[in-house]
């Protein structure tokens, strides 16, 4: 039987699930792959720490050398998080001649050029099928099987804390504040929950299946971004009289040698595949010119789900002659020929608190049409108060500079904005 002898960077949630993942499989994993996985060293930052998972002792070590130099571990596997130490880390056990799989998007996204140029130099493998939508095999799926399409579209819902948070406020009408709050307690949200709900952890993933959806380059900073942190229960609820649902979504789309990368909130029509992915699941859909529409949806977080995109990987890693890399040039800037957008073309969901006088509406439509934004539909949301009126638009499609510089014409004393969603189909 072959056995394999690997190293851990960090034992928290994920790296806790991968070690019993491995000790509760061992057997299967022996009959099926006639491999045996040895944890020979863990790396921690403190050993005394009380921990769920059932790790001995004497295998953790706060030394990074015990993992980065040992000989005998030929795989390590990283699960620390955050951009440093972990990069610094990974590139020296590459360096070693020790394939790397990871959990960490950070590193991923910021520093991948680095991470695969020096997998490739040292002929060994670089795995990262955790660092994007937990056990959902986007990774494999872009990588292998999806390589004979012409990838124009991807739309994801990649963060788990948002969603629930967006899928809660939309069930039962409760305030951002307090779904927050919520989330908090039950451990769906980190107590400085900014990463997620500003939009950040989905971006680092956007960048990283956006690079592999079209096979160039698409770095963090291309990525539009705006987080949830302003979604009101108002406008879900006006959305859904409308026939929409919030989800934050990332937004990937190719046309020619124009690309858009976008997270932001956005209205989706009830019917369509991602609208009914609710609470802390994951899902990816996406169009090829060969596979056409395809979805794939599962858990995106938690110990095990992360863990089965972990050891999946290692096992691959282990088994494999040759490890294969993205083919595309993969440089910390994008290819000369691309061009990253930020005016893309889009629906728009408009809500304005207007005077309530004769004539104000074809006021805000004049704004519309001198930009040349059409209104597919309108509704009056409440009564009168304060003399002021809340209308909703939803817009036919048009382009983010056209919508711009029709909502900066409007004059606040008459019709303010209170809010800007994009609505995609
Ligand atoms: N949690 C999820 O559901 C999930 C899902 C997909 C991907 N990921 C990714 O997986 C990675 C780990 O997430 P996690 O939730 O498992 O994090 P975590 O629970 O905070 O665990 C981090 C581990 O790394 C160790 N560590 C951190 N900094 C270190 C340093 N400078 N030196 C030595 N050890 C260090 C910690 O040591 P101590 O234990 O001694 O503190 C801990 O064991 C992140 O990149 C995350 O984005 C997580």
């Amino acid at each position: 039987m072959k056995e394999i002898v690997i190293g851990f960077l960090g034992c928290g949630n994920v790296g806790g699930g991968v070690w019993e993942l491995l000790q509760g499989f061992a057997p299967e994993i022996a009959h099926r792959d006639q491999l045996s996985v040895r944890v020979k060293k863990i790396l921690v930052r403190d050993v005394n720490k009380a921990r769920s998972c059932s790790v001995p002792r004497e295998l953790l070590t706060t030394v990074p050398e015990d993992v980065l130099c040992d000989p005998e571990i030929t795989l390590v596997a990283e699960f620390m998080g955050g951009e440093q130490p972990a990069t610094e880390y990974l590139l020296r056990a590459l360096q070693n001649g020790k394939t790397v799989v990871t959990a960490n998007k950070v590193a991923v996204a910021l520093n991948w050029h680095k991470l695969q140029a020096a997998a490739q130099a040292n002929h060994v493998g670089l795995y990262y099928e955790a660092s994007v939508c937990g056990a959902i095999p986007i990774i494999n799926a872009l990588m292998t099987p999806l390589q004979a399409n012409r990838i124009t579209k991807l739309m994801g819902i990649i963060n788990g804390t948002t969603n629930y948070i967006l899928s809660r406020m939309s069930a039962q009408g409760e305030s951002y504040d307090a779904v927050l709050q919520d989330a908090q307690k039950l451990g769906l949200a980190e107590p400085d929950p900014s990463s997620d709900v500003e939009g950040m952890d989905a971006a680092y993933k956007l960048s990283i299946m956006a690079s592999l959806a079209f096979h160039a380059r698409v770095p963090f900073k291309a990525v539009y971004r705006e987080g949830i942190t302003r979604v009101t229960a108002m406008d879900i609820a006006c959305g859904k009289e409308m026939g929409y649902v919030l989800k934050l979504l990332a937004i990937a789309k190719r046309d020619g040698n124009t690309i858009e990368v976008r997270v932001h909130p956005t209205f989706l029509p009830q019917n369509h595949p991602l609208s009914s992915v609710d609470g802390s699941f994951n899902a990816v859909y996406l169009h090829g010119h060969a596979c056409q529409e395809m979805m794939l949806q599962g858990r995106g977080a938690g110990d095990m789900p992360t863990a089965s995109a972990v050891v999946g990987d290692i096992l691959h890693a282990a088994m494999v002659d040759v490890h294969v890399h993205p083919t595309f040039a993969n440089q910390a800037e994008p290819a000369k020929e691309l061009t990253f957008t930020n005016n893309w073309t889009t629906k728009y969901y408009i809500r304005v608190s207007a005077i309530d006088a004769p004539g104000v509406l074809s006021a805000v439509a004049g704004c519309f049409a001198k930009e040349n934004v059409s209104i597919a539909s309108m509704m009056q949301k409440g009564s009168v108060e304060d003399g002021r009126v809340p209308l909703v638009f939803i817009t036919h499609a048009a382009s983010e500079q056209a919508m711009q510089a029709a909502l900066a014409d409007m004059d606040p004393a008459v019709c303010r904005l209170e809010s800007m969603i994009r609505v995609e189909d």
